[in-house]
């Protein structure tokens, strides 16, 4: 009987679905598997641990800062066995080749690489009227993830681990995304663009309660106010009832890359697609 720590973020509620599946494979073996999700503040201590688990959605074709965060904070690893997975919408990029990568550098040893599709709440896409890979993880992936914990329990015990290829380079263009939306952008633009309509602003203080570094706090009048720890997920944008906040996601720089994405994922037969309408934080299919 092994104690696994499956780290993850999970803003949506994908990857945590994911999570809860490989665990139940991995307890059903005896192991003693604790969960973390990243958006409820540091992991534990790993040292406890005799094996680790990360889980990670796709953000702009890599981790997502609060995943690539915690790697760094991880002490030397000393060998200790470690499995990765990862969720997406339509490209997963590099992200599981960089996790997979840190937690090597950190000093473990791979166990174990495997990747789901979840419901693409990017708002970029949902506000021009498409949501990708709508109801994923579907029953199918969901059975998945636990065989998955099924062959982490087999590799455990010593069942040889032929090491899963690394994912394909990335599409030059989504490169170039990436780049544009690097921590340092981030940090000196892009967090200080964000914005909120006093008059449609109900001071609710949603957004501040859904952002998952606490990067959101209430002036004297309630109203949200932004720092620099953003992670461009858009969540608070995204879910105010009063459609109040604005945020560089709508700037014309973007809208090509957003239609070239679109456009290429629409042609990709892998990756279901739905009409919706965004409005009030809620997304509606149409079609
Ligand atoms: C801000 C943001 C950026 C995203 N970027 C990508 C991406 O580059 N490639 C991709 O395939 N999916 C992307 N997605 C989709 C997520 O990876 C997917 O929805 C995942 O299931 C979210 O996990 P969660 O529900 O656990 O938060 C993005 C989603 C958001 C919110």
């Amino acid at each position: 009987m092994s104690k696994c720590l499956l780290v993850y973020y999970s803003q949506g509620g994908t990857t945590s679905r994911i999570a809860e599946s490989i665990a139940k494979g991995l307890r059903a073996a005896e192991h003693v598997v604790d969960l973390h999700n990243l958006k409820d503040g540091p992991a534990p201590d790993p040292g406890a641990y005799d094996v680790l688990g990360l889980g990670t959605p796709v953000y702009y074709f890599r981790p997502p800062f609060i995943v690539t965060d915690h790697l760094n904070s991880l002490p030397d690893l000393l060998g200790k066995p470690f499995f990765v997975y990862v969720v997406y919408g339509t490209d997963c990029g590099d992200a599981g080749n960089i996790v997979r990568r840190a937690l090597e550098r950190k000093g473990g040893k791979e166990i174990g690489y495997s990747r789901y599709f979840g419901a693409d709440y990017f708002f970029g896409y949902l506000k021009r009227g498409y949501l990708f890979s709508p109801d994923h993880p579907k029953l199918d992936e969901i059975a998945r993830a636990e065989v998955y914990g099924r062959e982490i329990t087999a590799r455990l015990g010593g069942r040889e681990y032929r090491k899963a290829e690394y994912d394909g380079p990335t599409h030059r263009v989504y490169r170039l995304e990436r780049f544009l939306v690097n921590r340092l952008f981030v940090r000196q633009m892009y967090s200080r663009l964000f914005g909120v309509d006093h008059a449609k602003c109900n001071a609710c203080g949603l957004c501040m309660k859904l952002c998952p570094t606490r990067n959101i706090s209430g002036d004297k009048n309630g109203h949200p106010s932004w720092e620099r720890n953003c992670i461009l997920c858009f969540s608070c944008e995204m879910k105010c009832p009063k459609d109040a906040i604005s945020s560089p996601v709508t700037w014309s720089l973007f809208q090509p890359f957003m239609i070239y994405n679109i456009r290429r994922a629409s042609r990709d037969r892998r990756v279901e697609m739905v009409r919706v309408v965004h409005a009030h934080g809620h997304t509606r299919i149409v079609g």
